[in-house]
């Protein structure tokens, strides 16, 4: 059977390709990422990187998957939310080659198949934690749409912990940096004092990067400033996320979003799950980070209900979608 899903991502660093089949079986999921040793991430030359990775990842996805391009039934891609002229490189190629396959297209809110991709590994109406870099939400379905119970009042955790990382010179992305210097810290029993900020169930980072960026330039070592920071902001994500949990009465938590590799803070979580009596789910790093598999998996989901465009002309990017403006309808 030719019943083959394209997805493909591309709202910021990561561009990426899988092929799903029916079944919801993720058959390659290939992707490359935007990144530097120095600098941080201006749009115009991340869309430049997509327009040359494309072709081969698409080609690489194909093969892996063993199907050719004329077994593809529908193409999904992530329209939403994230940074326009990214979006437009991947709407660009996915129109191209829509037009030439003769197939539909689906268009995906990316924050919200970071929530779908959670019943691939078992997870059927968690509280999700979702820590990328551009997005720091607590979400769970409600009557009809994926409800924002929590977030952040500035800067996404992930963003926060890479301008500090930029400001420390270690690159970009920052993440994996901070979480290996904060293992290598010496005197994990002394916490230095950072601001702590949580409102309800929103967090906030401001005046703790600023807090970071003086005691860095007062000479304190980056793996002692590494390990407070992340034990500080990854307290203030699993306390407002046992907030949303008490408050919507969910028995799952769901991990989400680039900064969910961190080991630190899936231990954090699965501590205070235990303690509450709740389940606990974390996708494979593949699936946590950027991925094109989460976007194709969504589409089938949503195809199979009947939601699909043949009209490319209709087709457009949606850059500041939020998630709770997205009719759950397949649910
Ligand atoms: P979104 O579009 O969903 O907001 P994103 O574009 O930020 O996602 P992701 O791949 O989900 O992309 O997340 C990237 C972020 O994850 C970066 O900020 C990076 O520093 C962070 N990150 C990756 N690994 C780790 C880690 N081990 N610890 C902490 N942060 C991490
Ligand atoms: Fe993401």
């Amino acid at each position: 059977m030719d019943n083959y899903f394209l997805g493909v991502e591309s709202t910021a660093h990561t561009f990426g390709v899988a092929v799903v089949d029916w079944e919801g079986n993720i058959l390659s999921n290939v992707s490359d990422s935007y990144t530097t040793d120095g600098g941080g991430m201006i749009p115009i030359e991340v869309r430049k990187h997509h327009k040359i990775v494309a072709d081969e990842l698409f080609e690489r996805a194909l093969k892996e998957a063993g199907i050719v391009e004329t077994q593809i039934k529908v193409i999904a891609f992530s329209n939403a939310p994230g940074l326009a002229p990214c979006l437009l490189e991947g709407m660009d190629f996915v129109k191209k080659l829509a037009k030439r396959l003769d197939v539909p297209v689906v268009g995906i809110n990316h924050c919200v198949a970071h929530l779908e991709i959670g019943d691939s590994v078992g997870a059927n109406d968690p509280v999700m934690l979702y820590a990328s870099g551009a997005n720091t939400q607590i979400i769970a379905y409600e009557s009809g749409k994926y409800r924002v119970f929590g977030e952040t009042l500035d800067l996404g955790v992930g963003n926060f912990i890479d301008t500090f990382a930029r400001y420390a010179g270690l690159g970009f992305p920052g993440g994996p940096k901070i979480q290996r210097l904060a293992e290598q810290c010496e005197c994990k029993d002394l916490l230095i004092d950072l601001p702590y900020s949580i409102k309800g169930m929103d967090v906030a980072f401001s005046g703790l990067q600023t807090k970071l960026k003086n005691l860095y330039d007062k000479g304190i070592p980056l793996e002692d400033l590494s390990y407070s920071m992340q034990e500080v902001i990854f307290a203030m994500l699993v306390e407002a996320t046992e907030r949303a949990l008490a408050h919507t009465g969910k028995k799952e938590l769901l991990l989400g979003g680039g900064v969910a590799c961190n080991s630190r803070l899936q231990e954090m979580c699965k501590i205070m799950c235990k303690e509450r009596g709740v389940k606990f789910f974390c996708p494979d790093r593949s699936l946590l980070v950027d991925n094109a598999g989460m976007i194709g998996y969504l589409g089938l989901k949503m195809f199979k209900v009947g939601i699909f465009e043949k009209d490319l002309d209709k087709v457009d990017i949606a850059p500041r979608e939020r998630t709770d403006e997205v009719n759950v309808l397949w649910k």
